[in-house]
């Protein structure tokens, strides 16, 4: 059952398992995230919309079990997702893409990853998982708005690895070139969603021009 047969894929593939999401809606809702202007209010819905255009695109190959179902008119065949999915939204900022992704996967597990990013050496530092020995999931959609040097992302799927789960989709707004690189080189299998690929990080390891740090503008810790 395919809906877009006959239409462009959205996705542009610039590598193998890297897909940079065209779309105008898609282009829209990151300028206004961008916007040094937006306020966290706004700046959370518009996460909200792209992490769900993103979701639509990544989501287009997840398996599919017939299940019947009884209309008012009849009974015929439907669908139903016959993998179990899990949803890692990486701390803090990940969690601005939970709610979006969960509405459209009501079944979806979500087991959260905290790693933050030490200011001075841009490394990941790990401070909480709590992921079950054995009974890993079947595709984990990992969720971070930011993929700067990879770093963190590297630690997740490090983590994701050890749990023994088979197919591992990240999804983020905006990626750096240098993050894409790191993580597919080490994690080939991977598949890499993103509303953008911005060039380059500058000094202190943020994403150019990007849109600041993602976690402090959804949570106002701004200061
Ligand atoms: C940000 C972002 C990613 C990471 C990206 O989180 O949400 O997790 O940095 O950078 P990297 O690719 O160089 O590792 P941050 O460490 O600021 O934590 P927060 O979400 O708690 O604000
Ligand atoms: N984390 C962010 O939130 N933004 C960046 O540009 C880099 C890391």
């Amino acid at each position: 059952m395919s809906m877009t047969s006959s239409q462009p894929p959205l996705a542009h593939t610039l590598a193998s398992g890297v897909f940079e999401v065209s779309h105008p809606l898609i282009e829209c809702h990151l300028t206004a995230l961008r916007d040094v202007a937006t306020q966290p209010l706004s700046f959370r819905s518009h996460v909200r919309r792209l992490a769900t255009l993103l979701a639509y695109e990544a989501t287009q190959d997840l398996a599919v079990e017939p299940v019947p179902v009884t209309t008012p008119l009849t009974k015929t065949t439907g669908g139903k997702l016959s993998q179990r999915i899990g949803l890692i939204p990486i701390l803090r900022a990940g969690l601005g893409m939970v709610d979006p992704v969960l509405d459209l996967i009501p079944t979806a597990e979500v087991w959260h990853l905290g790693l933050y990013r030490d200011e001075d050496t841009a490394q990941p530092v790990e401070y909480y998982s709590k992921l079950p020995p054995g009974r890993p999931v079947d595709v984990a959609l990992v969720v971070d708005p930011m993929l700067a040097t990879g770093g963190s992302m590297l630690a997740a799927l490090e983590t994701l690895r050890r749990w023994g789960v088979g197919q591992v989709k990240l999804l983020s707004i905006i990626a750096s070139e240098e993050g894409i690189r790191n993580v597919v080189s080490e994690f080939p299998e991977v598949q890499v969603y993103v509303c953008k690929i911005d060039p380059e990080l500058n000094d202190v390891k943020y994403i150019v021009p990007g849109l600041g740090d993602a976690g402090d503008r959804i949570f106002n810790t701004l200061g």
